[in-house]
């Protein structure tokens, strides 16, 4: 008889990694548990506390007795709530059942891709990419197409490299405005050339990840393709989600409005997976849908000072140049210039994985490679974290970066 001593794995996990910004975190948590002075910026959560109005929500959720099973689309008064805020702010009428909740905007992102890929089928992922796409279209068993998207763009996607992207085989673009690392946000005319590439090629859908969509620098209204281009409503998912809008990360609710099929086949996979998103989470969600907005502002007013304070300084390092990004809260820098440069024993910075190790271990500074994010050489640093932590990690990197050969 074998005997079995280890259980194998599935070719779809082999496949896949683990989130990079969550491992980074772990490592930063280990070395502050051991004693060491880090200061951590690959968070990608909100450092404000949840509003008050949207706790008590969920509180009282509890004590009325929401605490059961709920309906796996979401309960009616979430999707209301998601409806009425897609036509407010984004000037696109969704019916209750063109609209799903799940657990984070990951889930449904995830769940749209299962729900629609085979094997072979191509996603256009653009890079700089937030790193959770090409792993879930891999896991989903499609191929992510990464089309890198250089500074020279903002870093962001031209109709003519989509255009050149799209195959046969495409199934998806997934676009993220503001993006998550760089900040690039699409305006209206940008984001119109894209959906016109689209409309030469009905058989190429359109998953739009807007999750960062209220934290924008430029004072502008929140572009939504469906808006600018209603045809192409039957084949656009657009997701989005509470979590960084609302400091509400823990709650796990995320939401996906699109064409009646999709959704449905997105919730008969969530039938069979997590059924319905907590309940109480849900009516905080709501709770913060349809109650006083002050909070998002002021966040971003803060993210704002943030920015501009990180940027002035990472300019202000010899090897480091920063673009000011539009939106999201991340700064996206070069790191080009410290390539080729060597630690104090010798070894060399030859990649921005080398440059990320290097400020961690010399500077006390967590931060994300480049790489992670699928173009190099570039740094992630995270500004959901407050203004004193960002000058003093600033002033650390300018430090280290001086002992440099
Ligand atoms: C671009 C992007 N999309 C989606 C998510 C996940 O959001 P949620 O908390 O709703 O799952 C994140 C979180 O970091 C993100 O950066």
């Amino acid at each position: 008889m074998t005997v079995v001593t280890e259980i194998p794995l599935s070719p779809r996990v082999k496949r896949i990694k683990p989130s990079p910004s969550m491992v980074a975190r772990m490592r930063a948590q280990e070395l502050k548990a051991q004693g060491h002075d880090i200061i951590d910026l690959t968070v990608g959560e909100p450092d404000f506390d949840t509003p008050a109005h949207i706790q008590a929500a969920a509180t009282a959720a509890m004590a009325a007795g929401e605490t059961r099973y709920t309906p796996v689309n979401g309960t009616p008064r979430l999707r209301k709530a998601i409806a009425a805020k897609l036509a407010r702010e984004n000037g696109v009428t969704y019916g209750l059942d063109q609209i799903t909740v799940g657990t984070g905007a990951k889930q449904v992102l995830f769940n749209a891709l299962a729900a629609t890929l085979g094997e072979g089928d191509e996603v256009i992922v653009p890079a700089p990419f937030w790193v959770s796409y090409p792993d879930m279209v891999l896991a989903c068993d499609g191929t992510p197409v990464i089309v890198a998207c250089g500074e020279n763009s903002g870093f962001k996607l031209t109709a003519e490299a989509l255009e050149q992207a799209i195959t046969p085989k495409t199934r998806w673009l997934i676009l993220n405005t503001p993006s998550n690392p760089t900040g690039a946000f699409y305006s209206a005319t940008e984001m119109k050339a894209l959906t016109d590439v689209l409309m030469r090629h009905p058989h190429v859908a359109l998953m739009t990840d807007d999750i960062y969509e209220h934290i924008r620098f430029d004072g502008g209204e929140p572009v939504s393709p469906v808006a600018i281009e209603p045809r192409l409503a039957g084949r656009t998912l657009l997701v989005n989600g509470v979590s960084k809008t609302y400091a509400m990360t823990g709650f796990r609710i995320g939401y996906g409005a699109g064409p009646k099929p999709l959704i449905g086949a997105i919730n008969v996979i969530q039938s069979q997976t997590t059924s319905g998103a907590a309940s109480m989470s849900m009516a905080a969600a709501a709770a913060a849908l349809e109650g006083d907005q002050s909070f998002v502002a002021e966040a971003r007013t803060a993210y704002r000072a943030r920015r501009d304070r990180a940027v002035e300084l990472l300019n202000g390092i010899d090897g480091i140049t920063c673009q000011t990004p539009d939106g999201a809260f991340y700064v996206y820098p070069s790191v080009a210039g410290l390539i080729g440069r060597k630690r104090a024993d010798g070894r060399e910075l030859k990649t921005d994985f080398d440059v990320a190790l290097f400020f961690l271990e010399e500077a006390g500074v967590a931060v994300l490679d480049g790489a992670a994010y699928g173009l190099s050489p570039y740094l992630r640093l995270s500004i959901a974290t407050s203004l004193s932590d960002i000058e003093e990690a600033c002033t650390r990197l300018k430090r280290a970066s001086q002992a440099l050969n």
